[in-house]
């Protein structure tokens, strides 16, 4: 499994504290920003999503609130962005909704926090194998047909 990380210039800073911390259980390939010269949320959402697609890998994005970056990560085709802000949403954005991408805010949670739920949310697996994840499957493969379908004639 490849593991990416994106931030914009709010989420800077703590990208790289999560990249230091997580290694060497998680190797973070960075795809910036690599300052903290204000850059625009989106650019840095699409490039990663769309590896997260292409390779099927998982993500880290990043921003003030993680709420921007995932708007915009999900309108990436396959991708499921969550925003997470503690160890039980960390938890169930991968055992429920078999996320492949994290938003983080780093204006809204402390470093120590955000390095906790990054290793929950990496290290764990989608229930969809077991029995009773058979319905969240179910769910997933909903949002997977009205993606392909919904807009077609
Ligand atoms: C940047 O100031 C901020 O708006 C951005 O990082 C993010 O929080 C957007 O959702």
């Amino acid at each position: 499994m490849k593991y990416y990380i994106g931030s914009d210039h709010a989420g800077f800073a703590l990208k790289e504290k999560l990249r230091e911390y997580l290694k060497p259980e998680f190797e973070l390939i960075d795809i910036g920003v690599f300052s903290e010269e204000r850059a625009d949320y989106p650019k840095i959402a699409f490039e990663l999503a769309k590896k997260i697609y292409l390779e099927n890998a998982m993500g880290i994005l990043v921003c003030g609130t993680g709420i921007g970056m995932s708007i915009a990560a999900n309108k990436i085709k396959g991708i499921r962005a969550a925003v997470i802000y503690d160890e039980f949403t960390a938890q169930m954005a991968r055992e429920h909704n078999n996320a492949n991408i994290a938003c983080l805010g780093a204006r809204n949670i402390t470093e120590e926090k955000a390095i906790k739920i990054t290793k929950i949310f990496l290290s764990t697996k989608f229930s969809g194998e077991t029995e009773t994840g058979k319905r969240h499957s179910e769910r997933i493969r909903q949002i997977k047909e009205f993606e392909e379908n919904a807009l077609k004639k």
